[in-house]
């Protein structure tokens, strides 16, 4: 199934807890491009080279831990890929084509591994079409921003409220909303109300 929506709306908390709850595999596309931005990062590859991140990519498949550690190039980077910096380079790696091209085939090969729970921008859409339950996840933006400024220590509410609305911007040519899509508004809705939610939907898919 697909949970797509933008930053901050609790795509990854609702998606990690949905796949436990329902014994399925928990794919978070965002952390492939978070890890391949990461590596361009470290090995000094220009951003703004298409073909050269595509080269890299390829060449560098990211991998996933039972435990939730993510690794790409023999590193485990699970906690590097959520530092600042990555946050504010990530759009611009993400938007090439070629990128996506490469991303795209091996969150495919991930999906294929069984019944998966995959979050991002672009599943229900592009990644997976034919999921079997789609969900567009929302949320009120100050709800978005003080979410975030529970999970990360240092920026104020208000820097995170308008970093949340420049991400919206950058992050916006590769967000799609599937037209059979549910929308499920997680503003008022603890984490446990979002999952029975969901979970809901996909007993009634089977
Ligand atoms: O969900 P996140 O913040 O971890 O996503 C990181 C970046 O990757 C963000 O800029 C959106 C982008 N992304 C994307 O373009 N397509 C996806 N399927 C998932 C994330």
């Amino acid at each position: 199934m697909a949970i797509d929506g933008p930053a901050g709306a609790g795509k990854s908390s609702v998606a990690r807890g949905l796949a436990a709850r329902l014994g399925f595999h928990y794919l978070d596309t965002g952390a492939m491009y978070r890890a391949l931005t990461w590596l361009a990062l470290h090995e000094g590859v220009p951003l703004d080279d298409g073909p050269a991140l595509e080269g890299l990519a390829r060449a560098h498949p990211v991998t996933f831990g039972d435990a939730g550690w993510v690794a790409i190039a023999g590193e485990d980077v699970t906690t590097r890929i959520r530092e600042p910096e990555i946050d504010a380079a990530v759009p611009v790696v993400a938007r090439h084509p070629e990128v996506r091209e490469v991303m795209r085939a091996r969150q495919r090969e991930l999906g294929r591994s069984g019944d998966s729970v995959i979050e991002g921008r672009d599943i229900g859409v592009v990644v997976v079409p034919d999921a079997e339950v789609k969900v567009w996840l929302v949320a009120d933006p100050a709800v978005r921003a003080r979410r975030r400024h529970l999970e990360r220590d240092g920026l104020g509410i208000d820097e995170l409220a308008e970093e949340l609305r420049r991400r919206d911007e950058r992050d916006a040519i590769n967000t799609h909303r599937a037209v059979d899509a549910v929308e499920v508004d997680t503003t008022t809705l603890s984490l446990d109300e979002v999952i029975d939610r969901i979970a809901g939907l996909v007993e009634v898919a089977r």
